[in-house]
């Protein structure tokens, strides 16, 4: 009897230049889903994703409109009696700015060492080429032995808007027993993890207006609320001495951890100086009852993702401005709702902002929390694919990322994500020089193919 199971690995073995190669072409295409103008580059990656599943004898692969960008569609159904597997991944990345800081061009893909630089080979072109890879290694040596969908969608970093009502409207081209979701990474390149919680996200922009235009400072300082401050005391305020977060109501719905999850945190073996020595900072913030690990894998945030007002040039220019505006995110835990938060930063700021200004707010993108069940027979396969390359068990984690799509999936298609991912903590994912760990990505790949086979 042929052992298909090495033969796949074999093949991925004498391989590897030919996936890089084909990570590389398709981390070159600068897919910036917030960018209006990268539109036509969007469409370039949908369409080259969707070549590479036809060149896998992938059937019915289309590039189908949400309303927003595209989503790849995809299905290789001659298992039968087997299972189906629904795979997700987005072709999408996040904008490349601080543009200076990249040592390498962003979208040309560049070796280092060990380590491959470009924006997406973490986050997640290389988990998608990893998959896809291992698929291929599979199909040329004798066949799957499992049922697979696809699902690449082109909107997740910007909080995939266009993706629930698709799936609403998809639902039986969706049909499978689970979703294989490599968007999560590991913890560390010898400790291999699965992920089976994130964290939600409500997206805002908050403008403030002051005088009708910018002013002398010297005529109007002193008597007009400058809207750079006014937003500055109302940011600070959001949140007490201690990093608890002030909206009214914010932590009600909260669900409190079990003394058994806080064990679960506590066993991790990240510690304080992994997390100084991760960020770079001089000392950790945030919330004192709870441990860096809860704090970013179990408890709420709101941030500041960015500000702007007034003159920013170089050199100086003495102005009163006539409007601030700040980015303002939160991350959400099980059981918030992220319109329900958007409540109440309305009602937060309707009790706190001064006579002196006048604000808006918008709502940008909202996807509530998800945790996964980690009984199911998926997680079973991977955790045991992951025990056989890296010679122990993987460690269950829940990250404080977000992937709206894991929520969706559960609440529309009653569907449970395996969350897997082979990118680490240090690879600069969002960041100026992302890059992508090649040994860890092919052994990623090996644990892909037992995954399939241990289905
Ligand atoms: N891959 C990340 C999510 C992630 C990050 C999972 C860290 C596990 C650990 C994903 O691509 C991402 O960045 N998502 C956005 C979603 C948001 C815009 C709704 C995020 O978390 O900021
Ligand atoms: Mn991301």
């Amino acid at each position: 009897m042929t052992d298909y199971r090495q033969a796949a690995l074999d093949f991925a073995r004498q391989h590897k230049t030919d996936f890089l190669n084909n990570l590389k072409e398709i981390v070159a295409i600068p897919s910036i889903s917030t960018d209006p103008e990268r539109t036509a580059d969007i469409l370039r990656t949908a369409e080259w994703v969707a070549a590479r599943l036809r060149g896998l004898g992938i059937e019915q692969v289309a590039v189908l409109p949400t309303g927003g960008h595209p989503v790849v569609f995809g299905e290789w159904l001659n298992a039968p009696g087997k299972q189906t597997v629904l795979i997700y991944g987005h072709y999408d990345v996040q904008p490349v700015d601080p543009i200076e800081l990249w040592h390498t061009g962003p979208f040309e893909p560049t070796e280092v060492g060990e380590n491959l630089f470009a924006r997406g080979a973490s986050d997640m072109k290389g988990q998608i080429i990893a998959t896809l890879s291992a698929i291929e290694a599979i199909v040329r040596t004798g066949g799957l032995p499992v049922n697979l969908k696809f699902l690449i969608e082109g909107e997740e970093e910007i909080g995939s808007p266009s993706l629930e009502k698709w799936i609403l409207e998809n639902k039986d081209l969706l049909k499978a027993d689970f979703c294989l979701n490599p968007d999560a990474g590991m913890m560390g390149k010898e400790t291999p993890s699965i992920t089976y919680g994130l964290r939600g996200l409500a997206y805002f922009e908050l403008r403030v207006y002051g005088p009708e235009h910018d002013l002398h400072s010297g005529m109007a300082g002193g008597i007009v609320h400058n809207p750079a401050q006014a937003l500055a005391e109302l940011i600070a305020a959001m949140h007490d001495a201690d990093g608890r977060i002030t909206l009214p109501g914010f932590y009600d719905s909260v669900r409190v951890l079990s003394a058994e999850e806080r064990a679960d945190f506590a066993r991790l073996p990240s510690t304080e100086a992994d997390y100084l020595a991760l960020t770079g900072v001089s000392a950790l913030w945030g919330e004192p009852e709870f441990s860096p690990q809860e704090r970013t894998g179990a408890r709420p945030t709101l941030e500041i993702n960015g500000m702007i007002s007034g003159f920013t040039g170089k050199g100086q220019k003495t102005v009163l401005p006539a409007w601030a505006m700040a980015k303002i995110s939160c991350r959400l835990v099980p059981d918030q709702d992220p319109e329900a938060v958007h409540q109440q930063l309305k009602q937060f700021l309707t009790e706190k902002a001064p006579k002196t200004i006048r604000w808006e707010l918008e709502k940008f993108s909202g996807a509530p929390a998800s945790i996964s069940d980690t009984k199911q027979p998926g997680v079973k396969a991977l955790s045991s694919a992951l025990e056989t390359m890296w010679g122990k068990r993987p460690l269950l984690k829940r990250e404080g990322g977000s992937i709206p799509v894991v929520g969706q999936m559960q609440t529309i298609l009653g569907i449970e994500s395996v969350l897997t991912g082979f990118g680490l903590p240090d690879d600069g994912v969002h960041a100026p020089n992302e890059k992508l760990h090649l040994p860890t990505w092919y052994r990623g790949i090996d644990a892909l193919i037992h995954f399939f086979f241990n289905l």
